[in-house]
């Protein structure tokens, strides 16, 4: 461990796609830093701003009121650039011009890996905090933004269900998540789904259509399949095609798309990004640079990003086996 540095001022941006609860993280951020006496600088439009020194000093009163605000005020944005080290060269230069000392990095598994990358490369200090809906990030419980995307993801299910249930209809719901599993997961068990596709298991195409021929048999009227978008949005109409050719079903198909990444954020998610965006501004105080604040076992963990970004958060595989034993 290094010796402490008196950090005098910092920076913080949100990078990615944006995430329910990353206001309320930004708000813990500010609010700690100045209960230190350092000062701290929002940068808009996340790593293409840093370059561009889209700047502004943030005060006690400039993060008032966005607790319960979706999105993110200071904006965010995928930065394709960030790979040349040319670009990040400006970042840092930015940074120096304006004495920052510090920085935090709010967003998803690719803007964590940028933080590590410039960390290294200009030895700043530097600390990522995870904010994605996708959940799938190691080193941590949770990311912010997950629970509520899953608690919106839900309602819209509730919804399709009673529809569902009125016309006798088969349903195949689409949530997000690219490259990851988890919210198909987690509302697929809380929705009380047939049986749900995920990237991180093999499509099983024949064995769903089993079970609800089998449901059907035994007088099942209506029923709800959870697939995760996987790397095309829209995966939803190729599975409910390849039901109609083997089966003559005719499924309806619904994409909940982007609904998933806004709304206000659920009490876990305010609380999550608070306890996150303090644990930041210790983890700078203390001049650890390079890591990721994370929530295990409910405490909050600093985890060195390299060993973040190598390793996949693992699906419990056994809660997919759990829905379709439940939805017999
Ligand atoms: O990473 C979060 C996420 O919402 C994924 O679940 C989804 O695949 C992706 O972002 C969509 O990104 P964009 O809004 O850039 O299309």
């Amino acid at each position: 461990m290094s010796e402490p540095t008196k950090l005098k001022k910092i920076a913080v941006l949100t990078s990615g796609g944006d995430a329910p609860g990353m206001n309320a993280c930004i708000r813990a951020v500010v609010r700690t830093a100045i209960c230190q006496q350092i000062d701290v600088i929002g940068v808009y439009q996340g790593f293409q701003g840093l370059k561009e020194g889209l700047f502004c000093p943030l005060e006690l009163g400039s993060v008032a009121n966005i607790i319960q605000r979706g999105g993110t005020f200071l904006k965010t944005g995928r930065c394709p650039d960030f790979v040349k080290p040319a670009f990040r060269k400006l970042c840092w230069e930015k940074l120096v011009e304006h004495n920052v000392q510090g920085l935090v990095v709010i967003g998803g598994d690719g803007s964590l890996t940028g933080a590590e990358i410039f960390a290294r490369e200009f030895n700043f200090l530097t600390v990522g905090i995870p904010g994605t809906i996708d959940n799938d990030i190691a080193g941590t419980d949770y990311t912010i933004g997950f629970d509520t995307a899953v608690n919106t993801a839900l309602d819209a299910i509730d919804k399709i269900r009673d529809t569902a249930a009125s016309h006798d209809r088969l349903f195949i719901i689409e949530v997000m998540g690219r490259e990851s599993g988890y919210i198909a997961l987690e509302v697929g068990l809380a929705g009380g789904a047939e049986d749900i596709f995920i990237p991180e298991a093999p499509a099983a195409l024949d064995t769903a259509i089993q079970r609800i021929q089998r449901g059907i048999q035994r007088g099942k009227k209506s029923s709800i399949l959870i697939t995760a978008e996987g790397q095309k949005p829209g995966r939803a109409y190729d599975l409910a095609e390849a039901i109609r050719k083997k089966t003559g079903f005719e499924a309806k198909v619904c994409v909940l798309g982007h609904i998933q990444r806004g709304g206000s954020p659920t009490a876990r998610d305010r609380n999550l990004a608070s306890r996150l965006g303090a644990a930041a501004v210790r983890t700078l105080l203390g001049n650890h640079s390079a890591q990721m604040v994370g929530i295990q076992n409910n405490q909050e963990v600093m985890v060195p990003i390299a060993q973040v970004i190598k390793a996949k958060n693992p699906l419990n595989l056994q809660l997919l086996q759990l829905v379709r034993d439940l939805s017999i």
